[in-house]
């Protein structure tokens, strides 16, 4: 096994965090050192995430602690260090994990100093954490997502220990401010504005694995961005399960709408996108907002999860098909040229051909530039789970595919509206098929590709759009 002298530190462990958890990266820095020694070379990690950007966002302060502790990020799982951030919002999301577990053990049998580490929602859930003590004995920790931020902590726990190291915690009330984390882009970042989700959906896991509503002080968040910004970020996209009810439980509460106007002031920056709004709450102070922010993405993400105003009762989403209808009606009359997504849900137990078509018809009147469309996964602990008449995989399977088939058309056809204009691109990268074009985003989330080279990478630049080949524009550089 590893055979690491024990770190001694001359003070004492702190109780206050982040000063812990400093202390800890310190300790952990030592022991890296020692096996680099043995190795002859630096220690690699590589992080793997499934799921949301919540997840994406909770990788990079992953990496921004490993980094800081001396690994060295790489793309390949053959590394000294790995992490899974799990999903488990639909069974397949879970099976992929353990498809993949079997696969790092082969590393593991190779170099029994390698490390393997899971978090994320799926280890939230105790049959989970059973299956993976009794099944796959060689993962060295796991921990869950409310104490993500100790894991510099549990990292020289799992590093001194030589048996698997469990730390999961059913729910917490705690927000840990001020650790590393490293950015996968310069120039855009995800900003956590809250955590947990109080709505139980029926059919979903979430509010059971990210734990209660809990939102961060909008002087915590508006000082993350600002400092963000000096480091040359441009688009931030705040981040929440349910962003429309931030604030509700602060000592003084705050509106999201209130939020966005303190956030629109921070000088630099230029774009920001939210992410997910839940139409029972979004409020007309936030179309007011939107519609005079220069800053606001023109991009809405509405999960619609069913047309049908019965499902939609007993999935307790809290508004009808009509009301639906009308908030959509409500934005693109105050912001016209939006482009509307969403997520919707096909099979949820008790769907009928009638709520069925009552979706369709949904999807016919909004039109969305693209949706996100579900197979409904049964997930154990839900309402959902525990219902009669679940729909036969063939008829789920059938009602999908025309689904996805007209989704798919509709947003062809809206794709293209803005062929001929210019407008602002936010350039983000390379072309990955040919290296003589750069790839950005539009406003309205659009994808465009334009001749260029690297240092356009993190600007906005005025681009003429030429053209639009299916589900992206082809454009040029306006000087
Ligand atoms: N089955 C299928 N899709 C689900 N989602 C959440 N729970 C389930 C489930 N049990 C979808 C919803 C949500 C998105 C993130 O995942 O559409 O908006
Ligand atoms: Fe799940 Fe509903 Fe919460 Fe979204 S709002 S995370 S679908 S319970």
């Amino acid at each position: 096994m590893r055979e690491l002298t024990e770190v001694k530190m001359s003070t004492p462990v702190p109780e206050m965090e982040p000063q812990r958890q400093f202390y800890y990266m310190e300790v952990a820095k030592e022991y890296v050192r020692q096996l680099e020694e043995k190795k002859g070379r630096k220690l690699t990690f590589h992080v793997s995430t499934f799921g949301c950007q919540m997840n994406a966002r909770d990788s990079e302060k992953l990496t921004g602690i490993l980094e800081t502790i001396g690994y060295v990020e790489t793309d390949t799982e053959e590394a000294d260090f790995v992490i899974y951030n799990t999903c488990t919002v639909r069974e397949n999301a879970n099976n992929k994990v353990y498809g993949r577990l079997g696969y790092l053990n082969g590393f593991k049998k190779k170099d029994h100093d390698m490390m393997i580490a899971l978090c994320g929602c799926m280890m939230q859930e105790e049959k989970v954490v059973e299956k993976i003590r009794s099944s796959y004995r060689f993962v060295d920790l796991i921990f869950g997502t409310h104490n993500i931020y100790k894991f510099a902590e549990l990292l020289v726990q799992a590093l001194e220990a030589d048996r698997m190291v469990v730390d999961v915690w059913k729910d917490t009330d705690k927000i840990v401010e001020d650790l590393p984390v490293e950015r996968k882009y310069s120039f855009k970042s995800g900003v956590n504005i809250m955590f947990g989700c109080n709505n139980f959906c029926s059919y979903c896991i979430v509010p059971y694995v990210r734990g209660r509503e809990r939102s961060r002080e909008p002087k915590d968040i508006i000082r993350e961005i600002e400092h963000l910004v000096e480091d040359g970020v441009v688009e931030v996209m705040l981040l929440g399960q349910n962003v429309n009810s931030y604030g509700k439980n602060l000592e003084h509460p705050v509106t999201f709408a209130q939020l966005l106007q303190e956030v629109e002031k921070i000088e630099g920056l230029e774009r920001i996108r939210f992410m997910t709004s839940h139409p029972k709450d979004l409020s007309d102070d936030l179309i007011e907002v939107m519609k005079h922010s220069k800053k606001i993405c023109k991009h809405l993400h509405l999960p619609l999860q069913s047309g049908s105003s019965r499902l939609l009762k007993i999935m307790n989403r809290h508004y009808t098909k009509e009301q639906y209808l009308e908030l959509v009606e409500k934005i693109r009359a105050a912001v016209p040229d939006i482009a509307l997504t969403t997520d919707i849900i096909v099979g949820f137990p008790g769907e009928t051909d009638e709520d069925f078509m009552e979706t369709m018809d949904v999807v016919e009147k909004v039109g969305y530039d693209s949706a996100f469309t579900f197979i409904y996964s049964k997930r154990t602990g839900t309402p959902a789970a525990e219902m009669e008449d679940q729909v036969p995989e063939e008829v789920v399977k059938a009602r999908f595919d025309r689904l996805l088939a007209r989704v798919q058309t509709i947003a062809a056809q809206k794709a293209g509206a803005l062929t001929g204009k210019t407008m602002e691109v936010l350039v983000e990268h390379i072309n990955e098929q040919d290296s003589h074009l750069v790839t950005g985003r539009l406003s309205n989330n659009s994808t465009v590709h334009l001749p260029g080279t690297e240092d356009m990478i993190g600007k906005l630049i005025p681009v003429y759009l030429k053209e639009c080949k299916g589900f992206y524009y082809l454009g040029e550089a306006v000087e």
